[in-house]
């Protein structure tokens, strides 16, 4: 009987070499004669044990890592295929490693468990659940249950999903879309990628019971670029999805068609917002649309459309299968369910952590992320993107959950945290947000296009000790500008981590000054 072993094929994997560890793996076996079935998988998340190697043993799954190509012999010889319990590298039976084991996997239950490019083994593992009990229910009774779930929109915003959902089935037109927001652009995100390389049928399922629940029948990934082994993912369940009627001119043999294509974006951080993103799609440069008229009412091609993240579509099937209750009694507030958060930056166990909403930064940071990788107080921490605050250790005790960081100025966005030791400069991180936004403005409005260069041009002189006193008074300025001025949240928001920069980290500021300005 062969052995079958999980190698990851998802993309932090492979750039750290788990092809190679793969390929290593079958021509040690076939030396030895030893009979291994190889099954890619995606990511169990856990990035700093990548390459991550799994053996199926009757106790469970048993976990090597990280391992190199050098470490394939030396695991043979300890017979990792076994299970054995000799080797250096052994971590024991993969859920049970802590990191793992802390988690309400609800989106992810399936990520790294099942092979991607199966669909009997996504069946096997509860997938198509959801649209089988959305098909029976009805779009309207579909659209309730999201809206009862709680749901909110992941990809920055939190929009209530189901509310969304609503107002483009009450939209009137015979043409309306899905649209999937997978431009994934925030620092330290990957979660989206890593639903899409390791349990791609999730969410073309979910964008298939929004596209019955709303009346589109036809539905859009907009892949960022930089993901060229999700698009193989994603096309490859999209094919057997259609082989196997999940998707076509009638779903699982009902009245309701919904077809499915893959666009890839060319690079721009703007066109993750929603209406550039529909420019783009269109064929278009990626320039944001005054709001309104909403995308719901009028979006892709002037049609009602649904546009939300991979994350958000990614819940749907869950939500539907095991009942809009059983989610939203996860969570705290307004914010329902788990949410997955990605770990990022200097920090020692880097990774996808998906829980309950409610716990605190400092738990993620300290006992999750296990501190700094370099060893080093963590100095700050950068939540929600480019365009979220700096959080000092101070701040540790905010809960995750939309309302508690907005009510300390700071926003949860796509759930990226990214850490920072001692050394971090918090002047050059503030002048670093206004050159990103100066980079990505798609230039359509003056607060952004213009302040974000002033913003960075000014933080320049503060840097060089010029007129520090008043410059600042003028960054002040500057960012209540682009805050109640801008078109969108790219300049709206820049503000958000220079004005926490300087609110808690004042010393990197007046640091600068006494250094660079005369003595006496
Ligand atoms: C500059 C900018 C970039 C954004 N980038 C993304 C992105 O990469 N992915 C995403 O899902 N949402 C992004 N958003 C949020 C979208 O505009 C929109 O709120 C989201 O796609 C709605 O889906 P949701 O309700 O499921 O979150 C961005 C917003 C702004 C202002
Ligand atoms: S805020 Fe910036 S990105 Fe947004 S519309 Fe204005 S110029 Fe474009």
């Amino acid at each position: 009987m062969s052995i079958r072993v999980y190698v990851p094929r998802d993309a932090a994997a492979i750039a750290v070499g788990a092809d190679k560890v793969a390929a290593s793996i079958m021509k040690e076996a076939a030396a030895r004669g030893i009979e291994i079935e190889m099954i890619r998988n995606g990511s169990r998340g856990m990035h700093w044990l990548e390459t991550l190697v799994e053996v199926v043993t009757p106790q469970g799954r048993i976990a090597y890592g990280p391992v190199t190509p050098r470490d394939v012999v030396g695991l043979f010889e300890a017979k990792f295929y076994d299970g054995a319990g000799g080797h250096a590298l052994y971590q024991g039976l993969t859920e049970q490693i802590p990191f793992f084991a802390k988690q309400t996997r609800l989106t992810f239950a399936r990520c790294g468990l099942i092979d991607p490019r199966s669909l009997e083994d996504y069946r096997a593992h509860g997938g198509y659940a959801g649209l089988e009990k959305a098909l029976a229910a009805g779009p309207v009774a579909t659209v309730d249950q999201v809206f009862k779930s709680g749901l909110r929109g992941r990809g920055g915003a939190g929009f209530p999903t189901g509310i969304k959902w609503k107002t483009v089935a009450e939209a009137k037109g015979t043409q309306k879309y899905i649209v999937c927001n997978a431009d994934e652009g925030d620092s330290g995100t990957f979660a989206d990628r890593m639903i899409m390389e390791g349990d791609p049928f999730q969410l073309v399922e979910g964008m298939t019971i929004a596209g019955f629940a709303v009346g589109a029948t036809r539905g859009y990934i907009y892949l960022r670029s930089e993901y060229p082994h999700a698009k193989v993912a994603l096309e490859a369940a999209i094919e057997a999805a259609e082989r196997a009627s999940y998707l076509g001119d009638r779903v699982l043999g009902s009245a309701h068609a919904f077809h499915l294509e893959v666009r890839v974006g060319a690079g721009a951080y703007v066109c993750g917002e929603e209406t550039s993103l529909l420019e783009s799609l269109e064929g278009k440069r990626g320039l944001v649309r005054a709001k309104p008229p909403l995308p719901a009412h009028v979006g892709l091609f002037g049609k009602p459309t649904v546009i939300n993240n991979v994350l958000s579509l990614a819940a749907v099937p869950h939500i539907l299968a095991e009942g809009p209750e059983a989610y939203a009694a996860f969570g705290m507030g307004r914010s329902r369910g788990t949410m997955p958060i990605q770990l990022a930056g200097n920090l020692k166990h880097g990774g996808l952590f998906e829980t309950a909403f409610g716990i605190t930064l400092g738990e993620l940071v300290d006992d999750i992320g296990g501190g700094t990788f370099s060893g080093r107080p963590v100095k700050a921490v950068q939540v929600g993107g480019p365009l979220g605050a700096y959080f000092p250790r101070a701040l540790f005790d905010t809960p995750f959950d939309y309302e508690a960081f907005a009510a300390r100025d700071g926003l949860i966005g796509h759930g990226g945290i990214v850490v920072f030791d001692d050394t971090a400069d918090m002047l050059k991180q503030a002048r670093f947000a206004f050159e990103f936004c100066s980079h990505e403005s798609c230039g359509k409005c003056t607060p952004c296009r213009i302040g974000s260069t002033r913003g960075h041009e000014v933080l320049d002189q503060i840097i060089e000790g010029k007129n520090p006193a008043a410059n600042m008074a003028l960054v002040e300025d500057l960012c209540q500008t682009m805050k109640l001025g801008s078109l969108c949240a790219l300049g709206g928001f820049t503000p958000y981590p220079v004005l926490s920069a300087i609110a808690h980290f004042p010393e990197d500021f007046a640091l600068k000054k006494h250094h660079l300005e005369p003595a006496g």
